[in-house]
């Protein structure tokens, strides 16, 4: 069995971060969100990936590599625009050959790993699989109808009124049956090629379609909402460990974790959070919910529930809660009069500014 991650698109609701960045590359707990989905796929024991690029296939071929650091081998599959889930598995076709496969949206975040799921697809063998899970807002996924059996009726794309709460997971697990149903769509009404057109043509021909409603906890990282959330989570889980300097005047309080090289002076962290390697942390408080990349400067300031990327400097700013701070960003208190807002703002960016 082979895996398919996706990790071309665009990443226009993370804009401006994705401007320049990969949007499978923000990093949760200081660890780029792709990277647990490889994990969870060696887990499972599928060690031949293709990754599907485009317009970021250098950053993506940088952090990955062979996959050899992942106990993987890792194939690269340059797909040149954005046409859709299902175009993704057209251009993979010969790589996949005749092999089954599980596809794993590269934004997509799933704690508990899929190993049982993979495991239960390679027992019984349905044509397909699709992970389904109960959402608030469905008209932002795909989303499946279920007869009363719990078989697979109908799947629609966005609906903009969904028939029901059952939300497509971005995981899914094929025979070689689904090129077949590839061959037979036509690009949708947003112009792409989508998989669950695919799956509805696997349903409508007779071709069994198992669906697995998951209860734990599931996340598309698409946006900076969700982003936070998933840092959340998962800073729920990680082992303290101080590896930095903390001087005598500061406080480390829960679960922390605060990388080689990294200093804290006179500040107060809040776990669970985590402090990359070589930022100094001097008189501020990092609140709980927090990650904080390698290389940054944080002084005179408080800092809660973000994520702060590489190389970025937040001095004397006051409270910043909720934020999504990109790499070498620079935001400082003004503390000559007027005191007003002065911004350099990319393309996309988004401030609320509190007075
Ligand atoms: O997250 C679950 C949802 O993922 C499902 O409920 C939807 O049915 C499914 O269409 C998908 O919706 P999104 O709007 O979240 O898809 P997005 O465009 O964000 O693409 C998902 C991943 O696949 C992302 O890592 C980018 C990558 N991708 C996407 C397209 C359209 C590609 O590599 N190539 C593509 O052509």
């Amino acid at each position: 069995m082979k895996a398919l991650v996706l990790a071309g698109g665009t990443g226009s609701r993370l804009r401006p971060i994705t401007h320049t960045a990969a949007k499978q590359l923000v990093p949760v707990a200081n660890k780029p969100v792709l990277f647990y989905g490889i994990e969870s796929i060696v887990a499972a024991g599928i060690t031949e990936i293709g990754v599907v690029v485009g317009g970021t296939a250098e950053q993506i071929r940088a952090a990955l590599g062979d996959g050899s650091a992942f106990g993987a081998r890792i194939t690269y599959l340059p797909q040149e625009a954005p046409l859709g889930l299902a175009h993704a598995v057209l251009i993979a076709r010969d790589w996949l050959g005749d092999e089954d496969f599980v596809m794993y949206l590269g934004d997509n975040f799933v704690v508990g790993g899929i190993a049982d799921l993979v495991e239960e697809f390679r027992r019984e063998r349905p044509d397909a699989r699709i992970l389904l899970t109960k959402v608030a807002d469905p008209s932002m996924f795909g989303v499946a109808e279920l007869d009363p059996d719990g078989a697979v009726m109908r799947l629609e794309e966005k609906p903009r009124e969904p028939r029901s709460d059952l939300a497509l997971v971005g995981i899914y697990l094929f025979t070689p049956t689904v090129h077949e149903a590839i061959a037979a769509c036509t690009p949708s009404r947003r112009g792409e090629l989508e998989i669950t057109d695919a799956i509805q043509w696997l349903v409508d021909s007779g071709h069994s379609v198992g669906a697995t409603i998951i209860t734990g906890y599931w996340k598309d990282t698409g946006n900076v909402s969700d982003m936070l959330e998933v840092n959340r989570a998962v800073l729920e889980t990680v082992e303290p460990a101080v590896a930095g300097w903390v001087d005598e005047a500061s406080e480390i309080v829960g679960r922390v974790r605060i990388a080689p090289g990294a200093r804290i002076v006179r500040s107060r962290i809040v776990g669970p959070a985590v402090i990359g390697a070589d930022t100094v942390v001097s008189d501020s408080h990092i609140g709980a919910f927090t990650s904080v990349a390698d290389g940054c400067r944080i002084s005179g300031s408080e800092v809660e529930f973000s994520i702060v990327l590489q190389g970025s400097r937040i001095e004397d700013a006051g409270r910043i809660e909720s934020s999504l701070i990109g790499r070498s960003v620079h935001v400082s208190g003004a503390v000559r009069a007027p005191r007003a807002h002065r911004l350099v703002l990319g393309d996309h960016s988004q401030v609320q500014i509190a007075s």
